[in-house]
Order: structure tokens, then C-alpha cells, then sequence
């Protein structure tokens, strides 16, 4: 099999990058409370650098939007002035860095929203699972339903956020429409029972994510902005699939693809569960998108191969193997074996297992 095409160079809208292997993003806990990312962050992804593209941690755009405890934000100048070494280390390694955009929604917790206040979310529903506290797991909190005229306030929230991120030396940004957050909330009919513009029809639930990409593409241009989604996945907040997954993000990819974005960014099934292909028509995706195409779930180099070979996809993102090797394009391409990372230092801590590996 031709091992070409996953180290050879591609465009993605504006962005150049120099091989197909992406760094699907990451939340690795390691920022302060405010926000504030560390130097330590700045080695981490500098160790990186040769992946074709890094996708930043899920970064978040205002306090709102914050979910897990040591996340870090893009909404003051020091997250700003925190990021910049980040973004100056990928480029003197010529690397490329975009910077996920992320507001979590129902997925946060009282203690982590200013004066204990809910978690807002398209509808009153409760998520499942549990999110990172200052005191452990916990379970998510009742949200409250965003009243109409919040939502605007939002959209500025991810523009002021894109604007910051330019500041910040970024090549572009990603909207993080996947995984149970925000956006997904509003996607899927679970979890969005609305009655106004923004909820309903396929065409309302996905105003918002045109709302915000709109915005963003404001600031960047859409050739720099990309969005994931993953529409059959239930993994973050067992959030129930929409009724009509291919309906739902068929009709915002093709949106997206008349706006002309950068790159589809998709989670390829249920999230960590396998590729899901039996269930996911990706193809049809990719043609009403129409444009660059990111695939990502448990990819390994001979599954990453065959799918760049037969154009199944234009870039594959790696998530836990970039936890495990900071050299992985290298060791792809020598077909070295790869160092599986501990999961105990996956979120939360300092060095070890971060900057410093820790096996499993
Ligand atoms: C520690 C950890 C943190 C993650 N954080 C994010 C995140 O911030 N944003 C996101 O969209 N996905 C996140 N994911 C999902 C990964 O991007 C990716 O979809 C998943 O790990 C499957 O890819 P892989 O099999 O190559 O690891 C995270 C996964 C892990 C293991």
C-alpha cells in the first residue's frame, strides 16, 4: 500500500499544512483556574509541531462556557498573552495551530459558573455523565433554558473569542460542534425542545452553529475556519443521538460548504468506540460539505493509510496516540511502534504524563 499521501502536503482553505496527519484536540487540565495557560503548554505543543495541523483543547469563550476545572479560555488578554509563546513555538517548528472554540452548555457544573449560577442549554434537560470540579467528578447541574434574546450575546461571545485567538497568532479556528457541548445541544432534537427560532426544524436547530460560524468567518475568513461535529456519538453527557442524524448535520454541512469553510471535522461514530462506519455515511457528508474533509476516531497507521490512499478522507486526526508520542508523524512514517499513554494523567496535574511521558 502507498504510504504517500498521508505525508504529503495539503491545503485547507488558506491553511497550508505540510502532511495529513492532524492532532485531534485535546482537554488536558493543566491550566489555572482563571483560565490562564501555563509555559508548560507552550512545550507541549511546541513537542508537536510536526503534526500537519494541531487542533488546540477545547478552549473556552467566555466564563459561561466553561465546563471542566483547569480548562483553558480565550476571553481576557492574559489568555491571550498565555496563548501567543503556544502559537510562536508550533510556527518556529513550522507547524500550523488552529484553536478550538468551545462553550459546553448543560455539561458544567454550579461551582464552575460565576456566583453559582446554572449552566444554560437550549432546554431545562439534565445531562448524564460528570464533569472535572476543583472537587472531583461530579454530575452535571440542571441547566436553564437561554431565553431568545441571550442568544445573540453568545454569538458576540465567540466573535469576541475569534478576535483573541487572532491576537493570539492562531492560523485559524474550529468550532467545536460536537461531543454533547452547546451546539450539539441545540443540533439534536434530545435535547433542544424550543419553541422559537432556534428550535424545531432542522433549519432551527442549526441556526446557531451557522450564527457563530458566521461570526467567526467574520473575523477569519471562512477559509480559516473549520467545525467537528459527530452526530453518532453519545459518549460526553449520554446525549441522545437526534432522530435524524443524517438529515440534521447533512443540511449544516451543506451549509457550511456554500459558505466555503476550511475543513468538515468529523468524529467518525460513537466517540472512542470504533469508527462506526456501518451507521455513518460519511461520504454523504463529505458531498454536501463538499470541501476538505477530517476524519477521526481510533485511527491507527494502517487505517489512516488506506483512508488518505482512497481518499476516504483528506486528513486523519489522532487523538490519544499524540498523548503517547509527541513524534508520532515520525514514528508513523518509520512505522516505529507506538508508546500507549497512561490514562491517569489524561486530564489534571503538571509535567508527568504531559510534557514528560508516562507509559501505560
Ligand atoms: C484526554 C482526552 C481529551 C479530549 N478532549 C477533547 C476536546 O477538548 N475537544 C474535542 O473535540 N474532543 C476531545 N477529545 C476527543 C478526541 O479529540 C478524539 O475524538 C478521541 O480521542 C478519538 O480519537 P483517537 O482514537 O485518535 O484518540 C478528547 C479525548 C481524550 C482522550
Amino acid at each position: 500500500m502507498s504510504s504517500e499521501s498521508l505525508f504529503t502536503p495539503f491545503r485547507l482553505g488558506a491553511i497550508d499544512v505540510r502532511n495529513r496527519i492532524a492532532m485531534a484536540p485535546l482537554t488536558r487540565s493543566r491550566a489555572g483556574m482563571d483560565g490562564v495557560q501555563t509555559p508548560l503548554a507552550v512545550d507541549y505543543y511546541g513537542q508537536r509541531a510536526s503534526a500537519g495541523l494541531i487542533i488546540t483543547e477545547a478552549t473556552n469563550i467566555s466564563r459561561q462556557g466553561r465546563s471542566y476545572a483547569y480548562t483553558p479560555g480565550i476571553y481576557t488578554d492574559a489568555h491571550v498573552d498565555a496563548w501567543a509563546p503556544v502559537t510562536n513555538a508550533v510556527h518556529a517548528a513550522g507547524g500550523r495551530i488552529v484553536m478550538q472554540l468551545w462553550h459546553v452548555g448543560r455539561m458544567s457544573h454550579v461551582s464552575l459558573q460565576e456566583d453559582g449560577a446554572a449552566p444554560v442549554a437550549p432546554s431545562a434537560i439534565q445531562a448524564g455523565g460528570n464533569v472535572f470540579t476543583e472537587a472531583g467528578h461530579l454530575p452535571p447541574s440542571m441547566p436553564r433554558a437561554l431565553a431568545t434574546e441571550e442568544i445573540a450575546g453568545i454569538v458576540e461571545d465567540y466573535r469576541s473569542a475569534a478576535r483573541r485567538a487572532k491576537a493570539a497568532g492562531f492560523d485559524g479556528v474550529e468550532v467545536h460542534a460536537a461531543n454533547g457541548y452547546l451546539l450539539e445541544q441545540f443540533l439534536r432534537d434530545s435535547t433542544n425542545h424550543r419553541e422559537d427560532r432556534y428550535g424545531g426544524s432542522i433549519e432551527n436547530r442549526a441556526r446557531l452553529s451557522l450564527e457563530v460560524v458566521e461570526a467567526v468567518a467574520g473575523v477569519w475568513g471562512a477559509d480559516r475556519v473549520g467545525l467537528r461535529l459527530s452526530p453518532f456519538s453519545t459518549a460526553v453527557g449520554d446525549t441522545p443521538l437526534d432522530s435524524t442524524p443524517m438529515e440534521t448535520h447533512g443540511y449544516l454541512a451543506r451549509r457550511l460548504g456554500e459558505m466555503g469553510l476550511a475543513y468538515l471535522h468529523a468524529v467518525e461514530g460513537q466517540l472512542h468506540g470504533g469508527n462506526g462506519a456501518a451507521t455513518f455515511d460519511v461520504q454523504a457528508l463529505r458531498a454536501a460539505f463538499g470541501g476538505a474533509y477530517i476524519a477521526n476516531n481510533g485511527y491507527d497507521r494502517h487505517r489512516a493509510l488506506n483512508a488518505t490512499a482512497s481518499g476516504h478522507a483528506d486528513m486523519i486526526a489522532f487523538g490519544k496516540p499524540f498523548i503517547g508520542n509527541p513524534d508520532l508523524v515520525e514514528r508513523l512514517r518509520s512505522d516505529v511502534p507506538l508508546h500507549e499513554a497512561a490514562a491517569a494523567t489524561f486530564f489534571g496535574g503538571g509535567a508527568e504524563g504531559y510534557t514528560e511521558l508516562v507509559r501505560a
